[in-house]
């Protein structure tokens, strides 16, 4: 069979298709010598909140600030819980840690791997003040019913929309549902800048002002500073390079669409994998396409030997990190969460990947669990 190398993620054929593109924003930005808080950012705020049907964006530093910033605006203090799904990338966790509150952890739909609104509501104590649901992988959260609880309860509800620009909840995007919502431009995301980046999406005016007090030294007026901020913002050169990709941000999500569609087409007969599924009235525009096997670390190797690349997202649940031992949890405390973690393995997926590439790791895929 053949080697030809299948990397994880490629960025060449995206950046090829815009390099023109980039290399003029580029020079019009180096030209203006302007790089922070200018008309590239202006300009991709008004964008962006275009595209996610919300009021407001306010870009930030990175996806992490993003998250904070939004914690912040809505209040959170010390001694307040925060609900986040067990399984998310330990940065949902860590913004609430630095707001000075407690993440509170929960169990992900065995399914679609999204924090399980069932479970929610078993996670509210008198501490709680938010929830923060993940799009994970790309999948967007089953939006209805956490709203609905979040409305129940008097809680604030914060999207972490880091993984699924362009998602829908029933037609709607990601990010236009709770009280603010934050994304990363990291740049392996759908959308992703060439460095850091970040941004808030909300349609409340205050929260708006808020964070944008908040990015910003606590400034909107050069050297007068209302509120205690941060330094988290966006640069001019990121958010010219931000306004050309989420141009082109709709049609790379449908060869995300395509190429995961193709996966689970072609390795649906395989016994010993669990796919992934989407709940009834999500959209998913792939940031990731994850499979679940008990012989991950083989099949890792196996398909490693013969030059295809994948990744784990993510390995070690954040109750099990170093970094969370204060809280005390052992193993087996999130059972669900830690079977994904032990199982869990992401596929190469991105756009430019061609059908051969795609049908070449399922042809793989369908040897090694013919021989297993
Ligand atoms: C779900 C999730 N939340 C938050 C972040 C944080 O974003 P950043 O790396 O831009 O700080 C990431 C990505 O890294 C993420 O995947």
């Amino acid at each position: 069979m053949n080697h030809t190398p299948v990397p994880f993620l490629d960025f060449t054929p995206m950046n090829e298709r815009v390099r023109e593109k980039m290399f003029a924003a580029f020079q019009r930005v180096y030209d203006s010598n302007w790089f922070i808080l200018g008309k590239e950012v202006d300009a991709f705020e008004t964008e962006f909140a275009r595209f996610t049907q919300t009021t407001y964006a306010i870009g930030t530093g990175n996806g992490l600030d993003a998250l904070y910033l939004s914690l912040k605006a809505i209040g959170i203090q010390p001694g307040n819980e925060v609900i986040v799904p067990a399984n998310t990338y330990i940065a949902t966790a860590l913004a609430v840690t630095y707001a000075g509150a407690t993440p509170v952890m929960c169990e992900p739909d065995a399914q679609t791997w999204n924090i399980d609104p069932k479970k929610v509501e078993a996670c509210i104590t008198p501490k709680t003040k938010a929830i923060m649901p993940v799009h994970l992988y790309g999948q967007a959260c089953e939006l209805d019913a956490i709203m609905h609880i979040a409305k129940a309860h008097n809680l604030y509800v914060i999207e972490d929309n880091a993984q699924a620009q362009g998602a829908t909840w029933n037609g709607k995007p990601t990010g236009s549902f709770g009280d603010l919502a934050a994304t990363s431009f990291y740049p392996s995301k759908n959308i992703g800048a060439y460095g850091d980046g970040g941004a808030i999406t909300t349609s409340s005016e205050t929260f708006a002002k808020q964070v944008r007090l908040l990015r910003n030294y606590g400034s909107e007026k050069k050297y007068h500073n209302e509120i205690q901020g941060i330094n988290s913002r966006l640069d001019e050169m990121q958010a010219a390079f931000l306004r050309i990709k989420l141009e082109a941000l709709e049609a790379w999500n449908r060869e995300r669409v395509h190429i995961a569609n193709r996966y689970t087409q072609n390795l649906a007969d395989i016994q010993h994998i669990q796919l992934p599924q989407v709940a009834v009235g999500a959209s998913a525009v792939w940031h990731v396409y994850v499979i679940l096997t008990s012989q991950r670390e083989k099949l890792m190797a196996y398909l490693q030997d013969r030059n295809i690349s994948t990744m784990i997202h993510y390995p070690i649940p954040m109750h099990l990190q170093k970094a969370y031992a204060g809280l005390g949890f052992k193993k087996g405390a999130f059972p669900i969460t830690e079977h994904i973690a032990d199982s869990c393995l992401s596929l190469p997926l991105y756009p430019g990947m061609t059908d051969a590439q795609v049908d070449l790791v399922c042809e793989h895929l369908v040897t090694f669990f013919r021989n297993a």
